[in-house]
């Protein structure tokens, strides 16, 4: 078969490339670029090569068909400062074992055993909010689910470390979008910047070391007492040794981190979505009131809920928590009749395939009725994967979809949010879809 030369792109400046364009508007940049050059677009920041891509049959190629051909891109080996050789940065052989040794974690009967850690936690959260109080829901959705993620993954309260987590967390994101934005400075370089990059890094240790130390000791490694900590803390070689600590703390950060970030956001932008739109928040709270009918939701109540799933749904797919995934070529390769060469950057946008209108009719609208009488299923299979797909596929995607639901429920039962005027919501892509300046609501209990 004739390949094609090279994908068409912008010509970029010429020393930089499209890196002022990426840094001023990310995302519309790329949507911008997909609309006038097509399904694949090369784009250059400096001197580094990547290739968009946006046809759902090119990305399935990527990510699940021939997923043995690529392998997790230096973007995302750039946060391995925070994240080391853990589940969502590590490849071959030390993915595989480790995934297959945290698979059993995310079964049913233990998801159903979380859920009581979720409802219980949001009640005590609940407990504190006041009729006509101003918040910020993406702050409360990260500290709520923090605490969450963390009596599931620790297997304790953090109380007294949550505070400090969640400010080393911010920092680090200020720090990796300062370190991003100027272009992956060496981190070995003794910038400011990087000095506290490394800080906010340390203070993230701190807490999860000192927890695996204090389990460890308290357990005897063992592996008796609940969470997933203990589990890997009791896990055996063939020849009988432990998991050395350093592989123990990758875990439990990777887990630790995206355990809270993504459903945070997933929780804090379908309020945002709702509190935009009153009917859509009128029919759910009809529902939600209909089948509790006055109590608490629990998580067999969620199959009655159709149209809680449809507003999730449709919240992943406008503003997709991980809003790209990233890959690189391991050998020179062929995708959608272009010639990709070995090394070279492959990058899929949630964003960007979750507007595309030749899938979604009237793709900028929230409708959560388009996922009736299942139209997931006439979809290409990654037009829609807001948890990735293929061996990758979110580890974790059982436990958020039980999580965001039953959140939902408990929140809209009790209070209704209401936009707070005048404060501009607007996206601030980073590791994840984060909000710019946080979602402002004011609580009205109902
Ligand atoms: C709405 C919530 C969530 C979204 C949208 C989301 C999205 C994703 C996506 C897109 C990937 C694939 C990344 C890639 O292919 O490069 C991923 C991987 C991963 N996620 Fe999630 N996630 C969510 C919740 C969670 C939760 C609750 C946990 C843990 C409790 C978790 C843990 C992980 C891990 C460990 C990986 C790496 C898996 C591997 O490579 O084997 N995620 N997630």
């Amino acid at each position: 078969m004739r390949l094609s030369p090279a994908p068409p792109g912008p010509k970029g400046h010429l020393l930089v490339g499209s890196l002022p364009e990426i840094q001023r508007d990310e995302l519309d940049f790329l949507v911008q670029q997909v609309r006038e050059h097509g399904d694949i677009v090369h784009i250059r920041v400096v001197n580094h090569d990547s290739y968009v891509l946006s046809h759902p049959n090119d990305i399935e190629t990527v990510l699940v068909t021939k997923s043995n051909n690529f392998m997790k891109s230096v973007f995302l080996r750039e946060s391995r400062a925070l994240f080391g050789d853990g589940l969502l940065t590590s490849d071959g052989g030390l993915w595989q074992r480790q995934r297959r040794l945290l698979q059993p974690a995310f079964h049913h009967e233990h998801i159903l055993a979380y859920t009581k850690t979720m409802l219980d936690s949001t009640e005590r959260m609940l407990a504190t909010w006041k009729d006509g109080e101003e918040r910020d829901v993406h702050e409360d959705m990260t500290r709520l689910t923090m605490e969450i993620v963390a009596k599931v993954v620790f297997g304790e309260d953090i109380d007294s470390d949550a505070d400090q987590a969640c400010q080393a967390f911010s920092l680090f994101f200020k720090q990796y979008d300062e370190r991003f934005g100027l272009y992956l400075i060496p981190e070995w370089l003794p910038t400011p910047a990087n000095f506290r990059y490394r800080r906010a890094i340390k203070r993230l240790d701190d807490i999860v070391l000192g927890i695996i130390r204090r389990k460890h000791s308290a357990t005897n490694g063992n592996g008796h007492s609940p969470g997933v900590l203990s589990m890997m803390l009791g896990a055996r070689d063939g020849d009988g040794s432990g998991m050395p600590e350093r592989q123990v703390r990758d875990e439990m950060m990777t887990l630790f981190f995206t355990g809270h970030e993504t459903t945070a956001l997933a929780l804090a932008w379908t309020f945002y979505l709702l509190g935009q739109n009153p009917e859509k928040e009128q029919k759910l709270q009809a529902e939600i009131d209909a089948v509790l009918d006055g109590r608490a939701p629990g998580f067999q109540d969620l199959a009655r809920m159709p149209y809680l799933e449809m507003v999730f749904k449709e919240s992943l797919r406008l503003y997709p928590p991980a809003f790209g995934v990233v890959r690189e070529a391991l050998n020179d390769c062929e995708i959608g009749g272009y010639a990709i060469r070995k090394g070279a950057t492959l990058a899929m946008f949630q964003w960007v395939v979750h507007r595309d209108p030749r899938f979604f009719e009237r793709p900028d609208e929230f409708i959560p009725e388009r996922w009736e009488n299942d139209f997931a299923k006439t979809l290409p299979r990654c037009a829609y994967f807001p948890f990735g797909a293929g061996s990758r596929v979110c580890i974790g995607n059982t436990f958020a979809q039980a999580e965001v639901p039953l959140l939902i429920a408990s929140i809209v039962r009790r209070f209704q949010l209401k936009l707070l005027p005048g404060h501009r919501v607007a996206t601030a892509p980073s590791l994840t879809l984060r909000p710019l300046r946080g979602i402002r609501v004011t609580l009205r209990k109902r």
